[in-house]
């Protein structure tokens, strides 16, 4: 469809050259602000959290809060897990239903670690009841959801902070700041290379689990047999409660390439989706490989795809070759290319793009070096957070219309001012999804 055009001359010839600086340049680390001291509130003056959803991710951020804050409820509709998150988190109050803890009268800031389709719902539920929320990304399950968020929160006066927590990471800052003041001249492309998601199946129904209850995890989604794999963790490969690596890991390198172009608030004009390779009948829904095109409307090209070099070079086996790159997002101009990913990989086509330092009149962005502390931050000084809810919304927004036009096998246009698809009925009536009885937005 549109392979030839992502092989350019420029990513041949750097990868030969392998021109690669990894560590951060020292004027970069000279010019970091020194470590503010760690804050020693009073009791009394710590926030009263709750952790809705307490798997892995959840308890890792509840585990971090308590830095800040003082755990005093947790919630899960898996009464093992529900019994785990007490024994972390001593003397929580434990709870099956998150609208009771949202009710709490004393309680401050909800942590929503639930999977992909019951964020929006408990978020919305935390907002109405006067509640700020740290969320776990990808912030949303549809856009329809994402626009009926971004306006409780922004009519409530709440903070939520979405849970991409690259933003809080100074490499990928770096790599936007130099994007943003023109290091690489007009920005031409950028590349996003997200894991290959799981390929697995066919699977088995099973018993439920004495202790969970299946109808509440499932919620607004409609009702099948339990399925082991359908659950806990390895929901993400299903398009019924998520939206495969898609979402689940461009809600953070999706997110980087939106913050680099500075379109963080806006999104593509056109989208172009393939699948790769085929699900199994009877096994994950997601797409395990595929590739997208977008194009935003000042011309850039950006490329997302799985992990192999150059996108589809040399077959997607979802493990980098030599000379592969991992997972991580490329941005690409006249000048060269810059790369970015986690554990402070940074690299360039050439060392002085990274090496020369910005001037000091240089577009700042905003700065967080601790995801979790700058959300705390701003519920102390009510200003917005680095992730706040609009930039959750369009991020997650930019992986749905990945997700749609994979799912549709055809080119989508999309207009990001109104956030809708022109003229496009069939692809409209997937901004939302209908949601089963009794799970609603009036239900909350
Ligand atoms: N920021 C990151 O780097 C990062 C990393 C991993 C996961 N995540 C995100 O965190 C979320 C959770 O992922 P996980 O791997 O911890 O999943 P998980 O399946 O291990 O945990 C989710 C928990 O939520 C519970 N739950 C489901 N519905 C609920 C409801 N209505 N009320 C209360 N509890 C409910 C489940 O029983 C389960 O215990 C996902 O959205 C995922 O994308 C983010």
């Amino acid at each position: 469809m549109f392979h030839q055009s992502t092989v350019t001359p420029l990513s041949r010839r750097t990868f030969i050259k392998a021109a690669a600086a990894s560590a951060l340049p020292a004027w970069f680390i000279e010019s970091l602000p020194a470590r503010a001291e760690e804050r020693t509130d009073s009791p009394n003056e710590r926030p009263k959290v709750a952790l809705i959803g307490c798997g892995g991710m959840g308890t890792f951020d509840a585990k971090l809060a308590q830095k800040f804050g003082d755990v005093i409820a947790v919630c899960d509709v898996d009464k093992d897990r529900l019994e785990k998150a007490t024994q972390h988190f001593k003397g929580a109050k434990p709870f099956s239903d998150f609208r009771e803890v949202c009710d709490l009268p004393e309680l401050d800031i909800v942590i929503n670690g639930t999977p992909d389709h019951w964020h929006t719902l408990v978020n919305l539920r935390a907002v109405k009841s006067g509640k700020d929320v740290y969320s776990e990304k990808p912030l949303t399950l549809t856009i329809d959801e994402g626009k009926r968020l971004v306006e409780a929160v922004k009519s409530s006066g709440r903070i939520l902070q979405t849970g991409s927590q690259q933003r809080s990471d100074k490499t990928f800052r770096l790599a936007c700041e130099l994007v943003r003041n023109g290091r690489l001249g007009k920005v031409e492309r950028v590349r996003t290379w997200l894991p290959t998601g799981l390929h697995e199946g066919p699977f088995k129904t099973a018993p439920v689990p004495k202790e969970l209850n299946w109808d509440m995890w499932q919620g607004q989604t409609q009702t099948t047999d339990y399925v082991p794999e359908r659950c806990h963790r390895t929901f993400r490969y299903w398009w019924d409660y998520s939206g495969g690596t898609m979402t689940d890991w461009g809600a953070h390198h999706n997110d980087i390439a939106l913050w680099g172009l500075g379109k963080d608030r806006s999104g593509p004009v056109s989208i172009e989706g393939e699948i790769v390779v085929q699900p199994i009948p009877g096994g994950y829904t997601a797409a395990s490989q595929y590739r997208v095109k977008y194009v935003y409307d000042d011309g850039v090209e950006h490329f997302c795809h799985n992990t192999t070099a150059n996108g589809w070079a040399g077959g997607v086996t979802g493990k980098p070759g030599p000379g592969e790159k991992y997972h991580g997002i490329q941005f690409e101009g006249p000048k060269g290319w810059i790369y970015v990913s986690r554990g402070d990989k940074l690299e360039a086509s050439d060392s002085s793009l990274l090496e020369t330092p910005l001037p000091s009149d240089a577009i700042k962005l905003y700065a967080s070096d601790n995801h979790m502390a700058n959300f705390f931050e701003s519920v102390k000084s009510r200003k917005p957070p680095i992730c706040d809810v609009e930039i959750g919304h369009r991020s997650a927004s930019l992986c749905h219309l990945g997700v749609l036009s994979l799912r549709l096998g055809r080119k989508l246009t999309w207009d990001p001012g109104m956030e809708t698809f022109p003229g496009d009925a069939e692809a409209a009536g997937m901004l939302s999804r209908e949601m089963r009885k009794p799970y609603s937005y009036e239900s909350l």
